[in-house]
């Protein structure tokens, strides 16, 4: 019986002994795994018209969860929800958020993160803030102080962005002092959050470049590509006046414009050494769909050329790559997006 406790003792120090040499020779000593930073968006899709509706459903489109996994299946590594809080917060006070609004966006991203999907979360259609700056900023940081509070433990995968697409009284200035006083606030509890910065002047390109990002290694900035507009827009009645339908697009001097753009883009994510989002582009669907399938292509191709993200503008209801009647992909469309 000693000489059996004996062995086994002997056996267990020698099994022992060779766990520890072997972890020591594959050298993964720590009890955390070693977790690189998740890289920034490649590919993303708006989920548009839905949640900067005044109310889901209000403009024809309600998300659902197959088409998050539809996304997921071709190839999409992120989606971005624009929201609307500013029709469902306070007006005074803490600017409370409605909580079934809240509980709707958690349900969304929690679905989106079961897949492995990134999600920005926005606050999108503010145009009281864009109207009235001096009384909307405050609320803004009020929205912003809940949102952090509330998906505070949330992981990487999920993305803020502070507002889409400042403009009118939102200036340069405004914008780059309020992105940044939301951002501080922000980084008090979760200093590795992504942040996604949108730009004054619409988030066009003009806004992108006269902008002064903060130094933070975890800051995305982001700008939107529509040009040219009377293209893009061709149709669009929300827009007035709608630029006619009829105008094409696709000779070698237009492509070369975006491409232009583009390299100009490049340069400044350079020199402030941040990734750049291509955070929203697409075509409105009155023009012929080979139209927009030539554009979008181009412009997805010269986004992923000079290492942009892109998010595409928008899946359902308007700007669409998926048709929810036919439920089926606008192959011509899906194919500019996805294909080689
Ligand atoms: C706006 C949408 C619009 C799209 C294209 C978005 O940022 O919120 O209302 O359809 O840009 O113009």
């Amino acid at each position: 019986m000693g000489k059996l406790r004996n062995r086994l003792g002997r056996a267990t120090l020698a099994l022992v002994c060779a766990l520890v040499s072997s972890a020591a020779s594959t050298s993964v000593p720590d009890a955390t795994p070693y977790e690189p930073p998740m890289p920034p968006v490649q590919r993303c899709m708006n989920l548009s018209s839905a949640l900067e509706a005044p109310y889901e459903g209000d403009w024809g489109y309600t998300i659902r969860n197959e088409d998050i996994d539809r996304l997921k299946e071709a190839g999409f590594d992120t989606i971005r929800l624009p929201v609307r809080w500013s029709a469902h917060a306070g007006r005074w006070g803490r600017y409370k958020l409605n909580k079934g609004l809240l509980a709707r966006t958690d349900a969304i991203i929690d679905y989106a993160m079961s897949r492995d999907m990134n999600v920005i979360l926005n606050v999108h259609h503010y145009s009281e803030l864009n109207n009235w700056p001096w009384r909307h900023e405050r609320r803004l940081e009020g929205i912003w102080k809940q949102l952090a509070a509330h998906y505070e433990d949330y992981p990487d995968r999920l993305i803020f962005e502070i507002v889409n697409e400042p403009n009118g009284k939102m200036t340069v200035q405004r914008t780059d002092a309020l992105n940044k006083r939301v951002v501080a606030r922000i980084r008090k509890t979760q200093p590795d959050r992504w942040i996604v910065l949108a730009t004054a002047e619409w988030g066009s390109i003009a806004g992108l470049l006269q902008s002064q990002p903060p130094s933070d290694p975890r800051i995305i900035l982001s700008w939107h590509y529509y040009e040219p507009f009377v293209f893009t827009h061709q149709g669009a009645e929300f827009f007035r006046p709608t630029p006619p339908i009829g105008t094409n697009w696709g000779d070698t001097a237009d492509v070369d414009r975006i491409a232009k753009d583009f390299r100009l883009a490049a340069a400044f994510r350079d020199k402030h050494n941040l990734p750049l989002l291509l955070g929203e582009f697409g075509v409105f669907d009155a023009a012929p769909v080979e139209q927009r399938a030539k554009w979008i292509g181009s412009v997805r191709h010269l986004a992923e050329a000079n290492g942009f993200g892109w998010c595409h503008w928008g899946l359902s209801s308007n700007f669409r790559s998926y048709d929810a009647d036919k439920e089926a992909w606008i192959e011509p469309v899906r194919a500019a997006l996805l294909d080689d």
